[in-house]
């Protein structure tokens, strides 16, 4: 053991440590799997005192600290390449309380969201923000990203849930925020400050979460559209007569490679487009709405066919359509956009966008998937095998340059959920002017004095 690791250990007795190089590996990157791990260490904190431990240490010694949850982050937010210390947080992963009067639930920062869902579907009611990598991020990585997924249309991304939390500040200071009050007018909220912060300004350790009713009973629905001018218009038209509760769209191309995956195939025709939408269907009215809506869609012109989930299988199967596209496209390391513009701007920056991408990757499949409902769009352009990483990183953001000029006429966001991280640094200034750069570093200097958490990510 290195004279450092025998320094921290003797400051934080009993501290679990791993060193062994597939620990490193595995602990030292995220799913972008961009860049070569090479963390000092890992530390796996059991308690609030010794992630502070660690954390005091770290400021002492000079250490920078990478807090980790999940590491299913897509913006390389959990990397550590430069000899850090990566902070796991992945054995504090308990459920702490439960409030019925409040309907708000304490956990450790480790739990995985899957049980967080599971924890709160014990209480009867539902924590909603919901997205394919449930099983294995965790509830601190999703407030470090402030997480979206497939529900926000109804419920709102991960800060919205979030009524108080636990933190060690850079500097090693424990601050309780909020405390889950619903109102709180006494000054700066911390609490929105670390929701988003990406492990830049300490380490999110407990968080106490607002709970829901569940919804309705639901039903989903598959769509197959013509084109992508129509997909607002089905948007409004669906918005305008029945409560959704998602609405996401993908490509033919997105299909065919979860068919390829093992899906089931919807319909026998190919079509360009598709939306899954899930709404709710707990009277004979919302049932007529779903399909007066369909049917509308189908007389414009709007929507070629369609089928309505008949069984929580065939609702699964159906999700499974539009859930499965990160997965089945993971072999050919996309590169990925996640961006996104004011709903109401969405139609003229996907015929904007659509130019660009169109004119700029000729040579290269581009899978176009997202949260539309939100305006939140994943281009993800794919690598083919014949070219190596850097060429075809390098390649692709030329193109992103020029997305993110067209982003910045839009006022929209270089990412809407993923977050910055490494991926999406050089393109920051196109989301956020430099004066707001500016107090971010201010911000930074106030809550991390030796700028030691997670430096190098989302700004320099
Ligand atoms: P990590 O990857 O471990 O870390 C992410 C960032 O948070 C890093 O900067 C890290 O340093 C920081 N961090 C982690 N834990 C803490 C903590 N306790 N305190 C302070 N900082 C911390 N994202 C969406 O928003 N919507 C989606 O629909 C979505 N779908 C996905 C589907 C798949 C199949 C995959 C692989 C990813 C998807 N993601 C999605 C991206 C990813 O799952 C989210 O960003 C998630 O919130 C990351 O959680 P994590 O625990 O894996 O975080
Ligand atoms: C999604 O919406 O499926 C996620 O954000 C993951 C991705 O963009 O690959
Ligand atoms: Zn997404």
């Amino acid at each position: 053991m290195s004279d450092r690791l025998a320094s921290l250990q003797q400051a934080v007795p009993g501290l679990r440590l791993k060193t062994d190089a597939a620990d490193l590996e595995h602990y030292g990157r995220d799913w972008t799997r961009r860049w070569t791990p090479a963390p000092l260490a890992i530390a796996l904190p059991g308690s609030v005192e010794e992630v502070q431990a660690v954390v005091r240490w770290a400021n002492d010694n000079d250490v920078a600290i990478v807090p980790s949850g999940g590491r299913t982050g897509l913006s390389g937010g959990a990397v550590a390449a430069n000899g850090e210390l990566v902070l796991s947080l992945e054995r504090m992963n308990k459920a702490l309380s439960f409030d019925r009067i409040d309907r708000l639930m304490t956990v450790q920062a480790g739990m995985p969201l899957q049980a967080v869902h599971n924890a709160a579907k014990e209480h009867g009611l539902i924590y909603p923000v919901d997205f394919a990598a449930r099983g294995s991020c965790s509830i601190g990585g999703n407030i470090a990203t402030n997480a979206g997924g497939i529900r926000v249309i109804r419920y709102g991304n991960t800060r919205e849930w979030v009524a108080g939390l636990k933190v060690v500040a850079g500097n090693g200071e424990l601050l309780e925020l909020n405390r889950g009050l619903v109102k709180n007018s006494s000054g700066y909220d911390l609490r929105n400050l670390f929701i988003g912060a990406e492990g830049t300004l300490g380490i999110v350790v407990e968080a106490t979460l607002k709970l829901a009713d569940p919804p309705p009973p639901g039903n989903v629905m598959l769509l197959a559209l013509p084109s992508f001018e129509v997909l607002m218009q089905v948007f409004a038209a669906f918005r305008e007569r029945l409560q959704l509760e998602a609405f996401e769209f993908f490509t033919d191309k997105a299909l065919a490679h979860v068919l390829a995956h093992g899906a089931q195939k919807p319909f026998d025709e190919v079509y360009p487009y598709y939306v899954v939408t899930e709404y709710a269907s707990n009277s004979e009215a919302n049932e007529a709405a779903a399909l007066a809506a369909f049917e509308y869609g189908m007389e414009q012109g709007w929507i070629l066919d369609g089928v309505i989930s008949q069984s929580d299988a065939q609702a699964q199967q159906l999700w499974r359509l539009r859930e499965g596209i990160t997965e089945s496209i993971a072999r050919y390391k996309p590169y990925k956009n996640d961006v996104s513009v004011r709903i109401s701007q969405m139609p003229a920056f996907l015929d904007a966008s659509q130019e660009l991408i169109g004119e700029n990757y000729p040579d290269f499949e581009v899978i176009w998937f997202g949260h539309i409902g939100d305006g939140n769009l994943h281009i993800n352009v794919l690598k083919p095998d014949d070219w190596n990483d850097a060429d075809f990183i390098a390649a692709c953001e030329k193109v992103t340059k020029l997305l993110a000029q067209t982003l910045h006429d839009f006022g929209g966001s270089i990412s809407a959920e993923h977050g910055i991280g490494l991926v999406k640094k050089p393109y920051l200034s196109s989301t956020r002017s430099d004066a707001e750069v500016a107090m971010f570093k201010g911000i930074k200097r106030a809550l991390d004095p030796k700028g030691l958490m997670n430096p190098g990510k989302v700004f320099d």
